[in-house]
């Protein structure tokens, strides 16, 4: 895959740092650490969809499809490993190092990839591989600490090296064997090691070097075991993916059926399984998970499906009716749409501190969501059993890094549902990447407007006016000024660069003057941000001409507004919003 076809919400295009830049930061003593990634795309539609989807937290026997587990040392980028495998067509969990081995071997994976991790084998507390795992007769491939782990375990020599080896390096292959015949002998790749290992495990073969590396890759066809000490899911290993694909579908006999057309089929198969001829209901936001889990139900049950769109009046402009015409004009999805702006409005009346305007909306769209269910129940029909969440796969993940307790965020669950509420949950896009969404969204025929949203907070816009309270007046201020920058940004071809690009009203004037005349406005805040999944992000570099373009629009056409700041900071040490 080049680099050209990276999804736009990835970092490195033309508004972050480069991805060099970035290569040039890392940490001395950093494994894993700021490495860049490649673009994600899904392979395209195979068109005669095959695979099954484990979607279930503890895996499902049933899996149809070919799997390959990767097991998570704790490496930064293990997720990464999981949607490469992905990308070549090949379904991929990635899964806590510590888990029972009976749980890995329950999914009958094709084969097993050990991650990196920052841990040195030596380590008193070193995460430790199983020797089980060795014997359950599936190809095992070992990445950086997975590599080191193996060799080490198996008689090898691992010991830390006086120089790490860390961003670019020259590999040099010295026997191509099975994992590497028909590349290059001589090719770059991404190292982040201390260290090194020095001589295979005996029976073993090493297949590269590299300067700081004796052995940088290491195979056993006997054994089906191999190791690469480099990355092979970075960027700046430009033969990762048909090294990957080697082992996947030469090593592992992989079959490469995954893709979002399959997940379509899969998904409606046991959506159909699941809920029989049960009512169910969604609440819709907008956003592209609850839009594209709302869609895949819907074609599953059809009218055994009613949406519910709440508009709490703190959305941006225009975004309500979009969601509205695409659901019940477009696809016929039976739609409740609540204009309950008045209400939330009342509730936030007087309401300035953020955790307090979060609690109260929150607290007002369970009330509304809980209402329309009730009248569903009341109009002589069933009420409904299940619940359709867009939890992603993001959300449930298990890290490997920690006790393996599911990590789930939370704090950011405004505008869901309570655990309390009596429904079983529908949760179609649980093994699913963000950007597997947007496939499956796309091939579902979501608009590109749905399917590309940038991400926005349940709370909307009442969290971006900030110090003050969430007037009337000053939301339509700030949703104006938004529409401004979005349009802006759309026109200049950036709006799927940004992770999320939005404006921000804090409760301030500034003097200014204008046609003679000192006025008293409002600050409109430009944020706009690049990020992979919002856990760290960087300010756009924004070109001065469209920054400029966009000021003079707001503070022409908005009466409010006399000043327009830019926010140049990156997350951390600021978060993304400002409230
Ligand atoms: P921060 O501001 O913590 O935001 O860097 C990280 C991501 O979370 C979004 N966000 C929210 N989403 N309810 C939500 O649904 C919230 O209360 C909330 N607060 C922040 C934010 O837009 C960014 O994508």
């Amino acid at each position: 895959m080049t680099e050209s076809e990276a999804p736009p919400t990835s970092s490195g295009g033309v508004l972050s740092r480069s991805r060099a830049e970035h290569a040039t930061e890392l940490p001395a003593r950093a494994p894993e650490g700021g490495m860049p990634r490649r673009g994600t795309s899904l392979p395209a539609s195979s068109g005669t969809p095959q695979t099954g989807l484990v979607s279930e937290p503890d895996g499902d026997p049933s899996v149809t499809s070919d799997e390959v587990v990767v097991l998570d040392y704790g490496g930064q980028y293990s997720q990464l490993i999981a949607r490469r495998v992905r990308e070549c067509g090949v379904f991929s969990e990635l899964i806590p190092h510590h888990v029972a081995l009976e749980r890995v071997a329950a999914r009958k994976p094709r084969g097993i990839i050990l991650s990196g991790g920052p841990a040195s084998v030596y380590a008193p507390d070193a995460p430790p591989l199983e020797r089980e795992l060795l014997e359950l007769g599936v190809p095992v491939l070992g990445i950086c600490y997975g590599m080191q782990l193996l060799v080490h375990e198996l008689g090898g020599r691992v010991e830390q090296a006086d120089v790490g080896e860390f961003g670019r390096s020259d590999l040099k292959v010295i026997e191509p064997g099975r994992l590497l015949a028909d590349l290059p002998r001589e090719q770059t790749c991404w190292m982040s090691h201390r260290d090194t290992v020095f001589e295979p495990p005996p029976g073993f073969t090493a297949l590269a070097s590299s300067s700081a590396s004796p052995v940088a890759a290491v195979e056993s066809v006997q054994r089906g075991i191999y190791g690469i000490q480099f990355h092979p899911e970075v960027v700046h290993t430009p033969y990762g993916q048909e090294i990957l694909t080697r082992f996947l579908t030469d090593i592992c006999g992989c079959e490469a059926t995954w893709s979002a057309a399959s997940i379509v089929d899969d998904q409606i198969a046991r959506i159909r399984r699941q809920v029989g001829d049960g009512r169910v209901i969604c609440g819709l936001s907008g956003g592209v998970d609850s839009s594209v889990a709302a869609l895949l139900v819907h074609r599953a049950i059809g009218d055994q499906l009613t949406c519910v769109f709440v508009d709490h009046g703190l959305m941006r402009k225009d975004e309500g009716e979009q969601v509205i015409s695409a659901f019940r004009d477009t696809f016929k999805v039976p739609l409740v749409a609540v204009d309950a702006e008045r209400r939330f409005l009342e509730k936030l009346a007087g309401v300035t501190e953020p955790e307090a305007k979060r609690k109260a909306i929150g607290a007002e769209f369970i009330r509304v969501f809980e209402e329309e269910a009730a009248k569903l129940a009341g109009d002589g029909g069933e009420g409904a059993r299940f619940l359709v969440q867009g939890t992603l796969y993001s959300d449930v993940i298990e890290s490997g890094g920690g006790t393996g307790a599911a990590t789930i965020k939370s704090h950011h669950n405004v505008g869901g549902l309570p655990d309390d509420l009596q429904f079983e949950l529908v949760e179609p896009l649980r093994a699913l990447f963000k950007d597997e969404v947007r496939a499956v969204g796309g091939e579902l025929g979501l608009p590109e407007r749905l399917v590309w949203r940038q991400p926005f907070p349940g709370p909307g816009l009442a969290i971006r006016i900030v110090g003050g309270e969430a007037t009337k007046e000053r939301l339509d201020v700030l949703r104006e000024a938004d529409h401004i920058l979005q349009e802006e940004i759309r026109k200049a071809g950036l709006y799927r660069e940004l992770w999320q690009s939005f404006c921000v009203l804090p409760d301030i004037r500034t003097v200014g003057v204008q046609g003679d005349e000192r006025t008293y406005g409002y600050v409109v805040v430009i944020r706009a941000v690049t990020s992979d999944d919002a856990m760290t992000a960087d300010w756009a570099r924004l070109p001065y001409d469209l920054l400029e373009t966009i000021a003079s629009r707001m503070i022409g056409e908005l009466r409010e507004v006399n000043r327009v700041v830019l926010d140049i900071t990156s997350k951390p040490p600021g978060t993304i919003e400002w409230e």
